[in-house]
């Protein structure tokens, strides 16, 4: 069975995840891979009706853990709808936040617990890449007003400057304890600059795994 390549985009807000994954997109086609593109929370219509409850604020009441185990559920749909049938069909799979970012931005729930769900949400699937932007809060966080409009930002994004510095190291401490599949890329650079870091990235991690570059190519 041909085996696909699952490449996730984890930072904060407003590091230009979205724009870098539709570049990549386009040139990973170019090249005749086919590619599958979503995101999370959402990306199967069971997680993306989950994720308007979450986004909305209408889950905070029911308190961290409950909050956590809705962005669980979400991910069990996702990846038994959409991640695993892509993969198997040998497809690159680009997701916009997976799990590094339930572990970074629930991180006040109890670990165990955290890691318990993480495990039944995943059922074995794992990115094989990550690409975790890197960028200062506040800058991110300007991007995304400006993205946005000030007035709409979501249940996360209005969370203070000290919660997103927290969650930035987080996703670095990530990086540094996953080498092997976390490259930081730096989020601050021009839009052309990270896309050549991305791509490079990319490239090298699908070169070394030579099954996936000739099953894909042909179109498996
Ligand atoms: P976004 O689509 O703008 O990235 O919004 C998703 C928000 O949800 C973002 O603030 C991060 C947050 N989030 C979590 O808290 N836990 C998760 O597991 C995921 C996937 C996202």
């Amino acid at each position: 069975m041909a085996r696909g390549f699952f490449i996730t985009f984890e930072g904060g807000e407003g590091a230009g995840k979205s724009t870098q994954i539709g570049r990549l997109a386009h040139k990973l086609r170019d090249k005749r891979y086919q590619v599958a593109v979503t995101r999370e929370p959402g990306g199967s219509p069971g997680a993306e009706a989950i994720r308007h409850v979450i986004l909305s604020g209408a889950a905070e009441p029911l308190g961290p853990e409950m909050e956590a185990l809705l962005f669980a559920a979400a991910r069990s749909d996702h990846v038994e709808q959409l991640i695993r049938p892509a993969l198997r069909r040998g497809k690159i799979v680009l997701c916009d936040r997976f799990v590094d970012s339930s572990r970074v931005y629930q991180a006040n729930v109890d670990a165990a617990l955290l890691e318990e769900i993480e495990r039944v949400s995943l059922n074995g699937v794992m990115p094989n890449l990550t690409l975790i932007f890197d960028i200062d809060p506040e800058v991110g966080l300007r991007r995304a007003a400006e993205r946005r409009g000030a007035d709409q930002a979501d249940r996360f994004e209005k969370e203070t400057l000290a919660v997103h510095r927290r969650r930035r190291q987080a996703f670095l401490d990530i990086a540094i304890k996953e080498p092997k599949r976390c490259v930081v890329i730096d989020a601050s650079a021009d839009a052309d600059a990270v896309e050549n870091a991305v791509t490079a990235a990319v490239f090298g991690a699908i070169e070394a795994r030579s099954d996936v570059d000739a099953e894909a190519a042909q179109g498996a």
